[in-house]
């Protein structure tokens, strides 16, 4: 593969120790800025587009990010394959803190953000398939990439997404269980859905950095969370490489 592939990194993943940064590109796009200048990145044996979703030093909150900014630069760079990497709340048993998921539904429950490129402003208007929300082939590349290091995925599930930034109620986490998620993060969407929209292959990686609101004794913590993404964040880093390099 090549820099046809775009990884955007979320909280936890603003850099990359050891990559080489070949160019930063700032795209101009008719929806104003993306989080930060795209990086085309060499790391190990890959080479691909770079862009940390919630801009460097992690400045933007879920619900400021510029989705369409970010999604229509990649794609006017050349970009064809969009790997999301996601930090996420664990809901059911096998979502447990430090396990990695690729989900392969979405349910969204945010709102207010700019969520799509057909709002009628220029003229274009389409309403684009979604009942698959993610990339069955990149899901797969994923899979089989995790497979050859003995690396255990939990292959499938359901990410709901909040709008943040604060975390849920112990009664939301109990709704969204009994809607079907099995993790909640604030930032697959509408990224995923604007991926779609322009014809972009998407898939998500999501590492589970906590138990969801309710779900264990402890109240949550920004430090708590920060030691699980000092532990699994280059297993995350090691997958999309070896994924991308594939
Ligand atoms: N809820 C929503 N988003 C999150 C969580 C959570 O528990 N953990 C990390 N991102």
């Amino acid at each position: 593969m090549s820099e046809a592939v775009a990884i955007i990194g979320g909280t936890g993943l603003c850099d990359w120790d050891g990559a080489e940064v070949l160019a930063a590109r700032v795209v101009d796009t008719p929806y104003g800025e993306t989080s930060a200048p795209l990086r085309d990145m060499r790391y190990g044996g890959s080479r691909f587009y770079f862009l940390p979703r919630h801009g460097d030093g992690h400045r933007l909150p879920p619900h400021k990010i510029n989705y369409r900014a970010n999604i229509w630069a990649l794609q006017q760079v050349g970009v064809k394959a969009v790997f999301a990497v996601n930090a996420v709340g664990g809901i059911t048993a096998r979502c447990g803190t430090g396990a990695l998921v690729v989900p392969d539904q979405i349910i969204d429950y945010s709102w207010g953000r700019e969520h799509t490129f057909f709002d009628g402003n220029d003229g274009r208007l389409d309403h684009v398939d979604f009942g698959s929300p993610y990339s069955d082939d990149l899901r797969a590349q994923l899979l089989n990439a995790a497979a050859k290091q003995a690396m255990v995925l939990v292959e499938d599930g359901c990410y709901a997404c909040t709008q943040g930034p604060r975390l849920e109620t112990a009664a939301e986490v109990q709704k969204l269980l009994r809607d079907g998620a099995d993790v909640v993060g604030m930032t697959g969407m509408p990224e995923a859905a604007l991926a779609r929209e322009l014809g972009l292959d998407y898939a998500s990686l999501c590492l589970v950095v906590n138990p969801a609101a309710g779900l264990s004794d402890e109240p949550i913590t920004m430090a708590d969370i920060q030691k699980v993404i000092d532990s699994g964040m280059q297993s995350v880093k090691n997958l999309l490489a070896a994924t991308v390099s594939g």
